[in-house]
């Protein structure tokens, strides 16, 4: 019988605080900004993917949620073939070692959250996608050599590969080799962090964060503005105050850069519509929050779909909390008049 190969992975989802929206190379997913993000518990929304290899498989296979999933998209097949040529090295080198690097790999991804729905499953999918390859290859690069490679999948991808607080740096180089994920601080450094994640609806998007990206480059001029002169402050700001862990300047820049994003989305031609009378509620009740506790306790962030992560300190963990079982809590059926698709539930709330 030939030899079945085998390596599992995790990695969890991380959401963006300074969003990256907006590609100047499409081929090597290279950034038009630098952007920072919070990485989840693995605990908590996480992807799974199993990969294996062997002699005797015939073709290049990836089941995502127990379906068959395409595999041959150029950005997939790029992030193999990298991970392919550094397989192949090791084994140049090392006669003893079985030639991986040659054979058909069969993957099997499981997300235990919503996929394409505004939370980050093509972050958390293509870190974990990468992460159980270089498992499997026993590939020697760091998480930073690996975030490069994962990036090529899905730009997000990048930042899941560390946990804790975490940069892209865009980068200049056109071979996109500065664009990488670096640590901004460890997840013990604000272990008072937490984030709720509010599933308003759970459903796939209408526009990718592929194709709506592209259309804002292509057609917003609030975009340019965005990236010329807001990210590249709201970079260095935003990195200062994790780092000094000034909970209001990082929840200030959080909410204004939620709202910047959505509101390059609506800038763009035909307008990109991710939130909804929902999520606009939210941020209703998260201004009225701050505003009754004379000072700002929770920030929200909304991805490119309707669902909000809030991000708040243990501290304040009663006053956020309550008044949002309070306000959704006991309201079943108010969404419906909405629409029938949607659904509000505040899952869990998960600590970081
Ligand atoms: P999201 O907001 O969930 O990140 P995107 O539009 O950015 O949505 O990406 C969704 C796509 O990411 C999916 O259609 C799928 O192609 C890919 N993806 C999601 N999860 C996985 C996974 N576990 N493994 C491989 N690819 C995945
Ligand atoms: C709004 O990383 O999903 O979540 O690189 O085309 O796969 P591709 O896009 P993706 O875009 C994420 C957009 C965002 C902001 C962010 O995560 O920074
Ligand atoms: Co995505």
């Amino acid at each position: 019988m030939t030899q079945i190969y085998q390596a599992s992975c995790t990695a969890p989802v991380n959401i963006a605080t300074l969003k990256y929206w907006g590609k100047r190379d499409t081929k090597l997913n290279l950034p038009t900004n630098s952007s920072i993000s919070v990485t989840l518990s693995q605990d908590d929304l996480r992807t799974l993917t199993t990969a294996s290899c062997s002699s005797s498989f015939e073709q290049d296979t990836l089941y995502l949620n127990g379906e068959p999933h395409p595999i041959d998209t150029p950005r997939t097949l790029a992030c193999l073939a990298d991970l392919r040529s550094l397989r192949a090295a090791l084994e140049s080198k090392d006669d003893k070692l079985p030639k991986l690097s040659t054979f058909k790999l069969r993957i099997v991804s499981e997300n235990n959250f919503p996929t394409a729905a505004g939370l980050a499953s093509s972050a958390a999918g293509f870190a974990a996608l990468i992460s159980a390859i270089a498992k499997l290859y026993e590939l020697p690069q760091n998480s930073s050599e690996l975030s490069m490679i994962a990036r090529k999948g899905s730009g997000s991808a990048c930042r899941s590969l560390f946990g804790g607080y975490v940069a892209w740096e865009m980068g200049e180089l056109e071979d996109g080799s500065d664009s990488k994920a670096v640590e901004v601080a460890p997840v013990n450094h604000w272990p008072e962090m937490q984030a709720l994640i509010c599933v308003v609806c759970d459903v796939k998007k209408d526009v990718s964060s592929t194709s709506g990206m592209q259309l804002t480059v292509a057609t917003s001029d609030l975009f340019q503005e965005r990236i010329k002169n807001v990210v590249p402050k709201r970079f260095i700001e935003m990195k200062k105050s994790i780092v000094d862990k000034d909970f209001a300047k990082f929840a200030e820049l959080t909410i204004k850069d939620s709202n910047s994003f959505h509101s390059c989305c609506l800038d763009s031609y035909p307008p990109i519509f991710y939130m909804n009378d929902t999520s606009k509620k939210i941020i209703k009740l998260v201004n009225l929050l701050n505003e009754a506790a004379g000072k700002i306790i929770a920030a929200y962030t909304f991805d490119a779909g309707p669902n909000a992560v809030i991000y708040y300190l243990k501290e304040n963990e009663n006053q956020v909390l309550g008044l949002f079982n309070k306000v959704f809590g006991h309201l079943e059926g108010w969404e419906k008049a909405e629409s029938l698709k949607s659904k509000f539930e505040i899952l869990e709330k998960f600590p970081i």
